[in-house]
């Protein structure tokens, strides 16, 4: 048992008792099913030399690829808050840092790429203690990594830049990092011609700063975590839930 393994129980309990889960690119739940049956074999924690193909197509204009000579070394899905504040009533809220947990989603993207692109949108609708609890408890049966599957945390540091901790299982992998390339996420294309609302922050390209053993990381397939239009009636801090995968590269 582990993370996937959990989740996949925890998501067929939800459908069979409220409406399937349909996401923009197929049904889920067939996916997971599909997936069950070769939970018995797969590795599903603890994968290096991960091959699996960045899908940088998806977004117009794509976001650079990686550098050369770069290899990916973890593909997390991060799950958590992406901040914003609001001085006054007739302000726009300004972004201020995020913060999110990072599970380890390595042998997914290298095994069933189609699967972890669908997971965002389900777990954005998961607390991040009741993912955390399940990865804990599920990754310690099969993996002696301290932190069972939880691979670390992303947030801004006192200097509001993006810091990403990767030292929670095991790994030496640290960064802060900056953003050098920005794309709508696709939902955003649906929304405006549907003249629905854009839900979700855009797909980026980060490289580092300072860190160690990480050089690039790419925040793509994000669900969530715009801020609203107007404060209106807030004043204050506003935290709005967002998932996304991380793909990093050293
Ligand atoms: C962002 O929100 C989280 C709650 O999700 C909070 O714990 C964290 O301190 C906030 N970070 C910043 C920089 O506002
Ligand atoms: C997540 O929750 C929202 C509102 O509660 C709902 O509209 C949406 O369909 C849910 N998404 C998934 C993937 O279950
Ligand atoms: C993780 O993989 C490394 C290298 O492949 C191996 O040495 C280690 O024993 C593995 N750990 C677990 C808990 O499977």
């Amino acid at each position: 048992m582990d993370l996937f393994k959990a989740l996949l129980a925890f998501f067929l309990l939800v459908t069979a008792h409220g409406s399937p889960v349909t996401i923009k690119r197929g049904d889920l739940t067939r996916n997971l099913l599909e997936i069950g049956k070769d939970l018995d074999t797969m590795q599903l924690g603890n994968c290096t030399g991960i091959k699996a193909t960045l899908p940088l197509s998806e977004t117009k204009p794509e976001l650079p690829p990686p550098s050369s000579g770069l290899s990916l070394k973890h593909v997390v899905l991060g799950r958590g808050t992406q901040n914003y504040t609001c001085s006054e009533k007739s302000a726009e809220p300004v972004a201020k840092g995020a913060l999110a947990t990072l599970f380890d989603a390595s042998c997914l993207a290298g095994s069933y790429p189609e699967l972890l692109h669908q997971l965002t949108p389900a777990l954005r609708n998961v607390s991040v203690d009741t993912l955390s609890f399940l990865s804990v408890l599920t990754g310690r049966i099969v993996s002696s990594k301290s932190g069972g599957l939880i691979e670390g945390k992303h947030y801004f540091n006192c200097d509001g830049v993006p810091f990403f901790d990767l030292r929670f299982g095991g790994s030496k992998d640290w960064m802060t990092a900056e953003v050098v390339g920005k794309a709508s996420a696709p939902s955003k294309a649906l929304a405006s011609q549907s003249n629905g609302a854009d839900h979700d922050v855009d797909w980026l390209k980060l490289v580092s700063k300072d860190g160690s053993g990480l050089k690039e990381v790419y925040r793509i397939h994000t669900s969530g975590g715009v801020a609203p239009t107007a404060c209106e009636d807030q004043k204050g801090d506003i935290q709005v839930e967002y998932a996304a995968e991380y793909w990093f590269y050293g």
